[in-house]
């Protein structure tokens, strides 16, 4: 089915209740297949996220002829080949939507034998590579990109790559990772500065494999030339998708939702603590950490949310959050302000100008500005938006018709199974009134 065929339609009011577990994260479940696959001998992986964009990279790797047995209701076993077993692909990898495929492939590409080439659909190949191929150069990889700097990218096997000291122009995860993975195969030690903390899932794994990562302050380094060893991945639910049933239970009266075994990373609860700002009533229960990962329970109930001017240091721990806490501050008394975050214009869509115009539609008093928005929090009519293909946009206005006054349809949906397979079952099962139904 193609992007624009799926479209949600939602009535309007009722109220969120129950015990959730969301759908696996998306960054632990890539990382799990990546390392899985340079890892020697086999690691077994549980709650891995059945969604399409780490199947891509499960798919990737299938191509490149590792034994991957799975997923099978959300468990995989990867069979190692070590750093050095990859195999040419004999197509390009076709990586769909998904940009940490691309971007964490490329650091890891550039350090084979052989060629390889990488592509996506209309958005991932609209977005900005040169971040991760000028970084790559300077260690010695060639990765080319179109003129624009996207992808498709040509990645030219057989370089030798040196160890390079990098301060990062922007906080992204993926951009570090890219260089970390690069840095395996390099001569003497790689090391990536951050502007700002982002999620640290690729260092922490990398120790779960026997890696050795050092981390000091701001800078993240290992040397190449080790190995990884094969260990056993369980994967928690992720923030990102519990996001949505947290911010529709927070402006939901009535609502009481337990979201089990979420992962609470500290690089990734900036949407905890924005909402707590605004006035969210959130507990974190049952704290434990599972394979290197901080897990827990959360327990939101609906409460009166108040605007807020959203602090710069929550901004990358919550990159993935905005457009539903663009919602919470549409549900929210007075103005919500956030700047900062000028990364969202180059997400899967411009996620300012998308959200924008959508929560303009609704009738909501959204101002875009070049880094962030200005929403004044208000009524929250019915009436049609459009995701723009964007998973997490199409999530998040499906939650704001808890609090519309008219039903809310949202056009471009099937996106959604990127990284949330079954989110309107789900949805509806929590006590949101919603279908999906073919457009056309
Ligand atoms: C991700 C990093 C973030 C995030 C993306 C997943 C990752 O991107 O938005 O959804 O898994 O490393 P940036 O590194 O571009 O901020």
């Amino acid at each position: 089915m193609s992007g624009s065929d799926l479209v949600f339609k939602v009535s309007p009011g009722g109220c969120l209740k129950g015990e959730i577990r969301v759908a696996g994260d998306k960054s632990i479940s890539h990382r799990s297949i990546m390392l899985g696959s340079l890892a020697n001998g086999v690691t077994e992986i549980g709650g891995f996220l059945e969604g399409d964009d780490s199947l891509a990279t499960l798919n990737a790797f299938r191509a490149m002829g590792v034994r991957i047995d799975g997923p099978d209701n959300g468990n995989v076993t990867v069979h190692g080949v070590g750093l050095h077993g990859l195999k040419a692909p004999s197509a390009v990898l076709d990586l769909g939507n998904s940009g940490t495929s691309m971007r964490l492939l490329s650091g890891l590409l550039s350090g084979q034998a052989f060629d390889v080439e990488m592509s996506g659909d209309r958005s991932l190949n609209s977005r900005p590579m040169r971040r991760i191929a000028d970084p790559l150069g300077l260690m010695g990889a060639v990765v080319e990109g179109t003129d624009a700097g996207t992808p498709p990218l040509k990645i030219k096997g057989g370089q030798k790559l040196k160890g390079i000291s990098y301060q990062m122009p922007m906080a992204s995860a993926q951009v570090k990772s890219s260089l970390l993975l690069a840095g395996l195969y390099a001569d003497g030690e790689t090391s990536v500065t951050e502007p700002a903390p982002t999620r640290d899932h690729t260092e922490r794994m990398l120790q779960g494999f026997g890696y050795e990562v050092r981390v000091e302050d701001a800078t993240a380094s290992l040397s190449g030339g080790g190995e990884l060893q094969a260990t056993s991945i369980d994967v928690p639910a992720d923030i990102s998708s519990a996001t949505f049933f947290m911010i529709g239970a927070a402006i939901a009266p009535g609502s009481d939702v337990l979201l089990q075994h979420v992962g609470i990373n500290p690089t990734r609860i900036g949407v905890i603590n924005i909402l707590r700002l605004m006035g969210g009533d959130i507990e974190v229960l049952n704290e434990r950490v599972i394979g290197g990962e901080p897990v827990a329970d959360i327990r939101v109930r609906s409460s009166q949310l108040h605007g807020i001017q959203i602090p710069e240091d929550q901004v990358p721990l919550a990159i993935d959050e905005f457009p539903a806490l663009f919602v919470a501050a549409a549900c929210a008394e007075g103005e919500t302000i956030l700047t900062g975050a000028e990364e969202l214009r180059v997400k899967e869509t411009d996620r300012i100008q998308v959200m924008a115009d959508g929560l303009k539609a609704l009738g909501v008093d959204a101002q875009p500005t070049a880094d962030g928005m200005v929403i004044h929090g208000g009524e929250i009519r019915g009436g049609c938006v459009d995701s723009g293909g964007d998973h997490r946009i199409a999530m998040s206005f499906a939650m704001a018709a808890l609090r519309a006054n008219g039903e809310i349809s949202i056009a471009d949906c099937a996106n959604v199974n990127t990284s949330f397979p079954g989110f309107v079952e789900l949805a509806r099962g929590a006590g949101l009134q919603i279908s999906s139904q073919n457009g056309g």
